[in-house]
């Protein structure tokens, strides 16, 4: 059963255009019961990697019906030549062998990612059992960035009180740059919209509109200028997105703090996306908020890339896994 109304609300749209999703980590008990819930509730077509017998043995035993559910051992997979060569292809001239690609195409990460670029799935779901550098890698080394040059990060949707907020970046780009950050405000705005969420991007310091002097304050200065400018191209104006900073979370967060410490801002005080100026601020914050916050927290989930793929946390449960495939659908729609 799902608790949370917000992953409800998106399992529900998940369903006008029906996505098939990658679980790479079949073994797991959590994710074989997020991809019956998911199955069950018509959302997506699950492909569980792993032991297909155990599996199947697994959701026999519980009495749960597969229909929906493909359950592929990439051992004897008859793509896996297909996948081998693809990604020997896409990788030799990164220096990978033909040999250390036979043995990398067997991993449920990038098997699972090379289903993905061969057309076979639309998004894959990983990190139950793996790090986040594991998951992630093999994005990024083959599905890569929609935009060139520009980095893939990640964001997670925090829900407080069941109103969704997107904190960015919290699980890939340990020290941006100003153009990073720039670049990842814009891609967070792009990403609400998307969400349905309102796109005002605060970009968050130590310090509200120069109240604060150091070379961190100025990187978000610095990155404000740079995302506000970009606004005014073809591809981010007339969408209603409002980025500002530098801003404290109070003044981005609490109306009366804004009107006080930012009064002409048009973020302050109505932030919905908080912008980090570095992994360790946006890690820490989330996971307090999660731990001791009472928020619900989902993700990190990347943007950027030219298909979703998505991380777990390893502390995750089911119904963690369940929103992260929810997630995952969404952004597979265009
Ligand atoms: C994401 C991460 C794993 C990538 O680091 P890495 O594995 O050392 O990656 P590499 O530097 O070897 O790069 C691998 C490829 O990904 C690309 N890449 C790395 N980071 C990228 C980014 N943010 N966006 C786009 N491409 C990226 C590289 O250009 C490289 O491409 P290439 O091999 O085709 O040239 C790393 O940034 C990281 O560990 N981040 C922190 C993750 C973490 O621990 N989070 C914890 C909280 S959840």
């Amino acid at each position: 059963m799902i608790k949370s109304d917000y992953i409800k609300t998106l399992l529900t749209r998940a369903k006008r255009d029906v996505k098939t999703i990658v679980l790479p980590e079949g073994e797991d008990e959590r994710v074989l019961e997020a991809a019956h819930i998911v199955a069950d509730s018509g959302a997506a077509r699950l492909i569980v990697l792993g032991d297909e017998k155990k599996s199947a043995e697994y959701f026999a035993a519980q009495n749960w019906a597969t229909d929906g559910i493909t359950f592929i051992n990439p051992q004897e997979s008859p793509n896996l030549a297909e996948y081998t060569e693809l990604l020997y292809q896409l990788r030799k001239e990164k220096g990978l062998s033909r040999e250390d690609a036979e043995k990398l195409a067997l991993n449920g990460n990038y098997f699972g990612t090379l289903m993905i670029k061969a057309g076979h799935a639309d998004g894959m779901v990983s990190g139950a059992c793996h790090s986040t550098a594991d998951t992630v890698r093999p994005a990024l080394q083959i599905i890569k960035s929609a935009q060139k040059g520009k980095s893939v990060s990640s964001f997670f949707i925090m829900l407080s009180n069941g109103e969704p907020y997107i904190f960015t970046d919290c699980g890939v780009i340990i020290n941006p740059t100003e153009q990073e950050l720039a670049d990842i405000a814009l891609d967070a705005a792009e990403t609400a919209i998307h969400f349905g969420i309102e796109p005002n991007v605060a970009m968050l310091s130590f310090s509200t509109k120069g109240s604060a002097k150091s070379e961190g304050v100025d990187k978000v200065v610095r990155a404000t200028k740079l995302a506000q400018e970009a606004l005014l191209t073809e591809r981010y104006k007339n969408r209603g997105i409002q980025i500002d900073g530098e801003l404290q979370a109070d003044a981005a967060l609490n109306s009366v703090v804004a009107a006080k410490k930012a009064p002409n801002s048009p973020v302050a005080g109505k932030a919905r996306i908080l912008v980090f100026p570095n992994l360790e601020a946006g890690n820490i914050c989330y996971k307090m908020l999660q731990r001791l916050g009472g928020c619900e927290a989902y993700g990190p989930i990347l943007q950027g890339l030219n298909a979703p793929i998505n991380d777990l946390s390893r502390g995750c449960f089911a119904e963690d896994i369940v929103g992260a495939i929810a997630i995952t659908c969404i952004q597979a729609t265009k």
